[in-house]
C-alpha cells in the first residue's frame, strides 16, 4: 500500500484557525495582558498562556495556539512545539475530569495497571477517552512524581494516594454523580477547565483553597528525618487503605509473607529452560 503526501499527517495545526467570537477574544485579551505584566520577556508568558486557553475550551486548539502566537509575536510552529511537548496541555476536547492512573514501574506493581484495568471496564472507555457524558478523560500516566504513596491517581493534576481498584471507582463514580471530591491533599476537585484558570496564575477563588493545598505527606518526610538524625515513629507512614480503619497499626508481615513481586516466584524468561539467565558469551568465545 502506498501513502501520498496528502495522507501524512504530522499532527500540525493547520491554519487559518478559526478566531474565537468577539466577546472572548476581548476576555482572553485582558486576562492575556494580566498574564504578560508578570514576565519582563513575553515569550516567558507561554506556559500559563496555553493554561488560558486551555480554560476556555478545555484543551488547547488551534484556535487557542494561533491566539498564543499572535499575542507574544511567536510563530504557530514554535507554540506548537511546546503545547505537544508537555502532557498537561489537551490536544483534543476531553472530560471535566481528566483521570490520570500512573501505570510507571513501582505503581503498576503496587496495583496500578489493576487500577486502570478496572476503570477501563468500569467507564468503558479506553486510554486518553471520554466518556459518553463527557464528564472523565481516562488516561494512564509515566509516574505522577508521588511515588511514595504508590499506586497513584491524579484528577486534574491532585493527588488521590495509595488506591485501590476499589477506591478509584468509588472516586470516579463520585465525580461523575457532581459530589464533592477532595484530594488526599489539597482542595476539592474542581473542573478541568477551572483547573486550568487557576494554573494560568489567576487566584483560586474556591473556599479554603489555600489553607487545604497541604504539605509534603509523611512518606515523603521519612528520607529527611533521617537525614537530621531524628527518629522514626514506629508507625506506617502511608495512608491507609480502603477499609482500613484510621489509627490501626501496621501489619508486621512475616517473611513468607514479605514476598515482593521481585521476590515471588515468577515464570520469566530467566526461569525459561529453554532460555536459562546467566552471561552470555563475549563475541567471539
Ligand atoms: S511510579 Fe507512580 S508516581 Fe512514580
Amino acid at each position: 500500500m502506498t501513502t501520498s503526501r496528502q495522507d501524512v499527517s504530522l499532527g500540525m495545526p493547520q491554519l487559518p484557525a478559526t478566531p474565537y467570537p468577539a466577546e472572548v477574544r476581548a476576555r482572553l485579551d485582558a486576562d492575556a495582558k494580566e498574564v504578560l505584566a508578570r514576565y519582563p520577556g513575553s515569550r516567558s508568558a507561554l506556559l500559563p498562556l496555553l493554561h488560558l486557553v486551555q480554560s476556555e475550551e478545555g484543551y488547547v486548539s488551534r484556535t487557542g495556539m494561533a491566539f498564543c502566537a499572535e499575542t507574544l509575536d511567536l510563530t504557530t510552529a514554535e507554540v506548537t512545539a511546546v503545547a505537544t511537548f508537555y502532557s498537561m496541555y489537551r490536544r483534543r476536547a476531553g472530560g471535566d475530569y481528566q483521570v490520570g492512573v500512573c501505570t510507571n514501574t513501582l505503581c503498576a506493581v503496587m496495583g496500578g495497571d489493576a487500577i486502570f484495568d478496572t476503570l477501563k471496564e468500569h467507564l468503558g472507555v479506553g486510554n486518553n477517552e471520554t466518556t459518553d457524558d463527557g464528564k472523565v478523560t481516562l488516561e494512564h500516566i509515566e509516574c505522577n512524581a508521588a511515588c511514595d504513596f504508590a499506586p497513584v491517581v491524579m484528577v486534574n493534576w491532585e493527588f488521590f494516594d495509595n488506591q485501590t481498584p476499589q477506591s478509584a471507582t468509588q472516586l470516579v463514580d463520585d465525580l461523575i454523580a457532581g459530589r464533592t471530591v477532595e484530594p488526599t491533599r489539597g482542595a476539592p476537585i474542581c473542573s478541568y477547565k477551572e483547573t486550568a484558570r487557576i494554573l494560568a496564575g489567576f487566584p483560586d477563588e474556591r473556599p479554603g483553597a489555600v489553607e487545604a493545598t497541604g504539605g509534603a505527606g509523611p512518606a515523603s518526610l521519612v528520607g529527611l528525618k533521617l537525614a537530621k538524625g531524628e527518629a522514626l515513629q514506629k508507625a506506617r507512614v502511608v495512608s491507609p487503605r480502603a477499609g482500613q480503619p484510621q489509627g490501626a497499626q501496621p501489619h508486621e508481615p512475616s517473611p513468607s509473607e514479605h514476598l515482593s513481586s521481585h521476590d515471588a516466584p515468577q515464570q520469566t524468561s530467566a526461569s525459561d529452560p529453554e532460555h536459562p539467565a546467566g552471561p552470555a558469551a563475549e563475541e567471539g568465545e
